[in-house]
């Protein structure tokens, strides 16, 4: 495909109308969510979605995320066990994805769920988002808006710098609050969590009144965001590190020396919310090893992990 011309949106109705307009033709818009950002096609247009695989270079079609703007909406393309209402109504609009039976009549391209009976949905908070999916009027298919196996990007500057000249256009909205992709639960045959995200699985199990199943080998489809490498800067890391080696860029997390800090007060919060965005400056630093300081493992802190893990592991 030629190269495009990517338009930057301003954060406003102007910039909305214009990405409503350019996702209602098939264009490709990036968006803020409250997570990071997601690269958007109309989820309804075969060809609108197989644009998202060749823009990120995804090796192969994996199943995506549908946003929509209500519960009402959600209803529409999923089938609505007596759970998801606990969910969607303690979580919605929220970080927190749900993989239900996909509806016979639901009319979604079959690339969005990669031929699978069942959809990831989600009604995401970020007000841009919303007021976007309000004026479109459909679903939204979007995977974080980064080339394949790379840092996700928190920023409309992190979305152009992987993706300028392969999409239409990003509406910009600032940083992402959140920081990290939402969490991902699967409900059938119980409640499960598929992937940790921006939504604490202590909050689930509460609101559930049951703990959620580990994520079994092999009981959902591989994809990015499961695969072992993923998330992947160009220099090499080292987790749970106490201090740097000679040549590492040292990633903090509490106080103490380091080249970036997480978080000072080590706050896990902001923790999230700086984690891409610093995996970007460093990487963008030249820096050919990064060492990370150890964050422990609860609430955002799984999210985190998991995804410092990914970019750490092997490159395949
Ligand atoms: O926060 C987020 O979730 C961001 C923003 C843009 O909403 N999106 C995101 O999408 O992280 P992506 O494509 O990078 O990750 C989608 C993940 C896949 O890794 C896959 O594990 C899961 O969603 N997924 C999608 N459909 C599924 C299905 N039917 N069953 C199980 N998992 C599914
Ligand atoms: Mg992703």
């Amino acid at each position: 495909m030629p190269p495009l011309s990517t338009e930057t949106l301003a954060p406003d109705e102007g910039g909305i109308a214009r990405a409503a307009a350019l996702l209602e033709g098939g264009g490709l818009v990036a968006l803020p969510t409250e997570t990071v950002y997601g690269l958007g096609a109309d989820a309804r247009n075969g060809l609108a979605v197989a644009r998202i695989f060749e823009a990120k270079g995804r090796p192969r079609f994996n199943p995506l995320i549908v946003h929509v703007a209500s519960i009402q909406a959600a209803q529409r393309y999923v089938e609505w066990p007596e759970q998801a209402d606990v969910l969607a109504g303690a979580f919605w609009p929220g970080p927190l994805t749900l993989v239900l039976p996909l509806r016979a009549d639901a009319g979604l391209s079959p690339l969005v769920t990669a031929g699978l009976d069942t959809l990831a949905i989600r009604v995401p908070a970020h007000p841009l988002a919303r007021r976007l999916l309000e004026v479109f009027g459909g679903p939204v298919a979007a995977p974080s808006a980064n080339p394949s196996g790379r840092i996700s990007p928190t920023t409309a500057a992190h979305v152009l710098a992987g993706l300028s000249g392969r999409i239409d256009a990003v509406l910009d909205g600032g940083p992402c609050p959140v920081g990290v992709e939402s969490t991902i639960v699967g409900l059938s045959p119980r409640p499960a969590l598929l992937r940790p995200g921006g939504l604490p699985s202590e909050a689930i199990e509460a609101a559930l009144g049951e703990a959620l199943a580990a994520h079994e080998d092999g009981a959902a489809p591989t994809a990015p965001g499961q695969l072992a490498s993923h998330y992947a800067p160009n220099a090499g890391m080292r987790l749970n590190a106490e201090t740097p080696r000679e040549g590492e860029a040292f990633l903090g997390f509490g106080p103490g020396a380091c080249d970036l800090n997480l978080s000072e007060s080590g706050d896990l919060t902001e923790a999230a919310a700086n984690l891409f965005g610093h995996l970007h400056q460093l990487d963008a630093s030249g820096a050919k090893a990064i060492a990370v300081a150890p964050i422990p493992d609860r609430g955002l802190g799984r999210a985190i992990n998991d995804r410092l893990r990914r970019a750490a592991a092997p490159r395949t």
